[in-house]
């Protein structure tokens, strides 16, 4: 693969991680196309079935591809690099993009640009137009996925500290499994957040529990969660119907709380006066006004909720600052199922 160009203008991205098949053309730092497949076949099954999401990942990836080049405006063969994400997620799912795109990058003599899938989710508050002026190093950074709930100091693009994180379950995850208790379809953070909006989040109290440092857990909430509705659904067959939106808004502050109490510790300790936000749960409407009301001076970053989950654009801009450091990647290198930060 070439690597000798001296102004790579074009990036392709491609995101393949866990159950979404997105890819990404960027010039620069501008996201000119970012088309995203979501797997709709896992909603029945109450989380992500690893082998139908890789068979989906198989069946879409070319297409996806095909539509972020036509939605870009761009040929082929003007791509001057391949960006993809190495991991961390699902091994099939990992397979599946890492193989197009070294594909890819071999057929087009371009280099290859290997992505941390978490490192990403941060980078995009750095995509043009996210932010008039965009986060200054350093920073506290917080990703909260389906898979991953990670604070963190970020003193540059790559170099990204971890102070904090879950012991057990991610906070994404939380979401998704009280969801499927109360009988919502996967994934269920998006809805407990819209049906919260009618609810009353003091309604219920669920224990918050102790964890030493800035580490955190997420399992016993959903536990004492599933025996509170087992306790009222033998007493009352329609309590979830009649009071299901003051469930979700008191789950969700739980869980909010949680982590919004620890991130108020990492600020103390780090003496950081902002806080970047990555990860799907950070598309989370009681999280962002948490934040706005609570953390004073503090600054708060957000993404627009295309760039906040899993999305190919994310890929490509940390794609971009990994070429100017000409941090090439190889053929060789085989996906990760885990990655530290
Ligand atoms: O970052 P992401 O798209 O994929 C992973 O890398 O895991 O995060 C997906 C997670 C799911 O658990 C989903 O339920 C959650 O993000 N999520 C939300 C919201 N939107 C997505 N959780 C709470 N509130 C939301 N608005
Ligand atoms: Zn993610």
């Amino acid at each position: 693969m070439s690597a000798l160009k001296q102004n790579y203008k074009y990036i392709l991205a491609i995101e393949s991680s866990c159950d979404d098949t997105a890819v990404a053309v960027l010039r620069n730092t501008k996201v000119l196309s970012n088309v995203i497949h979501n797997q709709k076949i896992h909603s029945q099954y109450g989380g992500v079935v690893t082998e139908l999401a890789s068979r989906d990942h198989l069946i879409k990836i070319l297409p996806t591809i095909e539509g972020a080049l036509t939605d870009a405006k761009v040929k082929l063969n003007q791509i001057d690099a391949i960006a993809y994400t190495i991991g961390p997620g699902l091994i099939g799912s990992l397979l599946v993009g890492s193989a197009t795109a070294k594909s890819l990058a071999m057929v087009l003599n371009v280099p290859l640009i290997e992505v941390h899938h978490m490192q990403a989710h941060l980078l995009a508050h750095f995509i043009d137009g996210v932010h008039n002026f965009p986060p200054a190093f350093p920073f506290l950074g917080v990703t909260l996925s389906g898979g991953h709930t990670q604070i963190a100091v970020v003193n540059s693009y790559f170099d990204m500290e971890l102070i904090g994180t879950t012991i057990d379950d991610a906070i994404g995850e939380a979401f998704d499994k009280c969801g499927k208790i109360l009988g919502l379809s996967y994934p269920s953070g998006p809805q407990i957040d819209d049906l919260s909006s009618w609810g009353n989040s003091r309604a219920f109290v669920f224990p918050i529990p102790k964890v030493n440092g800035l580490d955190l857990s997420y399992s016993g909430i959903k536990t004492a969660f599933r025996y509170f509705i087992e306790k009222n659904t033998k007493e009352n067959k329609e309590f979830i119907t009649n009071s299901l939106n003051d469930i979700c808004a008191s789950i969700q502050g739980t869980l909010i709380e949680n982590i919004m109490r620890k991130i108020k510790v990492a600020l103390k300790q780090t003496e950081l006066d902002q806080v970047v936000f990555g990860g799907g749960v950070s598309a989370n409407s009681e999280l962002r006004r948490r934040c706005y009301a609570s953390l004073g001076k503090i600054k708060c970053f957000f993404a627009p909720i295309e760039f906040t989950t899993d999305n190919a654009a994310m890929i490509g801009i940390a794609g971009y600052y990994k070429l100017q450091k000409r941090d090439f990647g190889n053929l060789k290198t085989t996906p990760k199922v885990r990655m530290a930060l």
